[in-house]
């Protein structure tokens, strides 16, 4: 059983490149498996700091295979940029390591152009997407009107169907939102280029995946965004267009649950989210300003400042069950230092009354008032421990806390930006 699925536990931004690198050492192969360049990865690895917004992180390693799956939305223009830049700083970027799935779906500017239309329409109620194209593009692809990456094995009429998008999607800009298209320059040529290079890069990846199992090799899938903002269990429609989720992997690279025999959620010692939607422990006050400042939360792919708030268990034991996670990552607990004391929610109060149960309905949520817990804080500075031992009384009981509200073993801690700043447990 050698798949690994590492899933987001809260809103996205959860570190979950930085922990894919460090998995990425046992693994044969890492792919991704839903979303598009909506997601931003931040690596740093030998001095150097890489940020991924479609390439697997696992790609920094040598001896891993990357693969982008069937269930991604791929902007071409986006990904040849991201393999050059990272040829330039010395990865091996060989169609022999790195392969796109034929059935991956294409973000054409069309798709840009619509998201950010339907974001400026919707006015205050705006769900604050990346403007990447996310939703329109998977919107096509629902309503079977999508391009798909095998469409570029023929770069010519590839080029043609790009230019068709752009002028339906113009067509619609007008007669929906009364704008005009601002794309311009020749898309067919730049799209036809696009498709030309990425030519080698594009195949089989289900193909793939199943000789890698058959032969007894490790696969990672490497999540991206979070279990709440995911299309079927997020709040909607304060969510993304994908599956973030477990099962998200499964279709979105083709293989059955059976591969699996991990499923590693990554959650931060506190919560962040960015864009529109409800954020129960959201601190909008000098504790969420400092928690943005101490743990640089600002969006990788837009630059947005994140929203800053205390550790939600009641979200994050909502995020066990429908991934069913074996273990949990906890992130930059490092954070934390300095506060005191620390909070997290336990439950929410409801017009209702008390639950400890996710709310599902968006407009429940809302409502939603935290009712926290409190521990001790501590002082002393994490960065250079790597043992539980090490860590001080206080930020190995709060670990012990999340650990027995979430209901899943911390498997892993990390404690700074660096590699190796992490304090690992033995799995039971
Ligand atoms: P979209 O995925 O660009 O359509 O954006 C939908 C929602 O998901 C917005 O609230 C975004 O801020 C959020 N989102 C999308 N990708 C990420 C991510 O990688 N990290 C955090 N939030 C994200």
């Amino acid at each position: 059983m050698p798949a690994t699925i590492l899933v987001g536990a809260q809103w996205g931004d959860e570190g979950k490149g930085r922990i894919a690198d460090w998995l990425a050492r046992d693994a044969d192969a890492v792919a991704r498996y839903a979303g598009g360049d909506n997601a931003g990865h931040t690596v740093s690895a030998g001095g150097q700091t890489f940020q991924l917004h479609l390439v697997p992180s696992g790609v920094i390693h040598p001896h891993v295979r990357c693969i982008l799956g069937s269930g991604m939305v791929i902007n071409p223009i986006r990904l040849v940029h991201e393999l050059k830049l990272l040829d330039e700083r010395g990865i091996d970027i060989s169609p022999e390591r790195i392969h796109v799935s034929l059935r991956a779906h294409v973000i054409v500017p069309a798709h840009l152009e619509l998201d950010g239309a339907r974001e400026r329409a919707l006015g205050k109620a705006s769900i604050g997407t990346t403007r990447r194209g996310i939703g329109p593009a998977y919107q096509d692809k629902a309503a079977r009107t999508g391009l798909l990456v095998a469409d570029m094995l023929d770069p010519d009429r590839f080029a043609a169907s790009v230019q068709r998008a752009t002028e339906e999607a113009a067509h619609l800009l007008s007669a929906q939102y009364g704008l005009e298209s601002t794309t311009t320059g020749d898309l067919g040529l730049e799209y036809g280029q696009a498709a030309a290079f990425l030519r080698p890069y594009l195949t089989d990846t289900v193909a793939i995946v199943h000789d890698l199992l058959e032969a007894g090799g490790r696969l990672l899938c490497e999540g991206a965004q979070g279990t709440l903002l995911d299309l079927d269990h997020g709040h909607y429609p304060y969510v993304t267009s994908s599956s973030p989720i477990a099962g998200g992997a499964l279709t979105g690279l083709g293989f059955g649950p059976r591969e699996v025999d991990r499923v590693i959620g990554v959650a931060k010692a506190y919560a962040t989210r960015v864009g529109g939607g409800p954020f129960p422990t959201e601190q909008n006050n000098p504790t969420g300003d400092r928690l943005r400042a101490v743990g640089r939360e600002y969006g990788t792919t837009t630059g947005r400042p994140r929203r800053c708030g205390w550790l939600d268990a009641v979200a994050l034991r909502y995020a066990a069950r429908v991934n069913g996670f074996t273990e949990l990552i906890l992130t930059k607990l490092d954070v934390l230092t300095g506060f005191d004391p620390l909070a997290l929610a336990t439950a929410y109060d409801l017009p209702g009354g008390r639950t400890q149960t996710l709310p599902i309905h968006t407009g429940t949520f809302e409502q939603a008032v935290p009712v926290y817990e409190t521990l001790p804080g501590w002082t002393d500075d994490l960065g250079g421990v790597r043992c539980f031992e090490d860590l001080p009384a206080a930020a190995q009981a709060y670990v012990q806390h999340v650990e027995a509200l979430a209901g899943v073993p911390i498997s892993l801690i990390s404690v700074g930006p660096e590699r190796e700043q992490a304090v690992e447990r033995a799995r039971s």
